[in-house]
């Protein structure tokens, strides 16, 4: 099976710098294609918020190509776009990032593969023992049912708990659409986690 997703970031805890979880303002222009605000909670089982918890995300421009894979859609690249972003949970376990609406891109595994779109997190930190690597999905994508990677998580709450939901509160007036995703640990209704990262 070709490997479907690309190496995560390489990152400290150290040295988060303002624009890093703000995907569109890290170049000199602005990135093609829909802003969105995505953002939520990093929980226990318990429901207890951990907070100051690195979270890295990595994703394709808005055409649906990586900056940093060596295999390559046929796609735009964007100057603007780097997709790579990180930031610290707050008091109340929150994260945010500002970025750009990843579009499908296809990977080979099987003829017109598709995978949906999608934003890859990491998260590192005090909390756990390893770094745990998953990824997000969007509401209502045609995509889901093609999708050997969503499809193989086989318990349908815990696939729903990986797409994310529309989030109107967090919608930013003239400027992004709001997603919200929240990450829980461990315990019955822990998100999915990719094995042997
Ligand atoms: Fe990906």
């Amino acid at each position: 099976m070709t490997k479907p997703i690309g190496a995560p970031p390489a990152f400290g805890e150290r040295d988060i710098t303002e624009t890093d979880n703000d995907l569109t303002r890290q170049h000199t222009g602005e990135p093609i294609g829909e802003r969105i605000t995505v953002s939520g909670r990093l929980l226990d089982r318990a429901g207890r918020p951990q907070r100051g918890q690195l979270i890295e995300i990595w994703q394709a421009n808005s055409a649906g190509r990586y900056a940093h894979r060596r295999e390559q859609h046929d796609a735009p690249l964007d100057p603007n776009f780097t997709g790579v972003g990180r930031t610290l949970t707050d008091t109340d376990g929150f994260y945010r990032f500002t970025t750009i609406q990843p579009g499908p891109y296809p990977w080979r595994n099987h003829l017109n593969a598709w995978r949906p779109a999608h934003i890859h997190f990491s998260l590192f930190g005090s909390a756990f023992t390893q770094r745990l690597v998953t990824q997000m999905y969007f509401p209502n994508d045609p995509l889901f049912p093609y999708d050997p990677i969503l499809q193989s998580v086989t318990d349908d709450a815990a696939r729903q708990r990986l797409v994310a939901t529309y989030d109107h509160s967090l919608s930013v007036p003239e400027f992004s659409l709001g997603y919200h995703w929240d990450i829980v640990l461990d315990g019955p209704a822990a998100t999915w986690i990719e094995e042997g990262r």
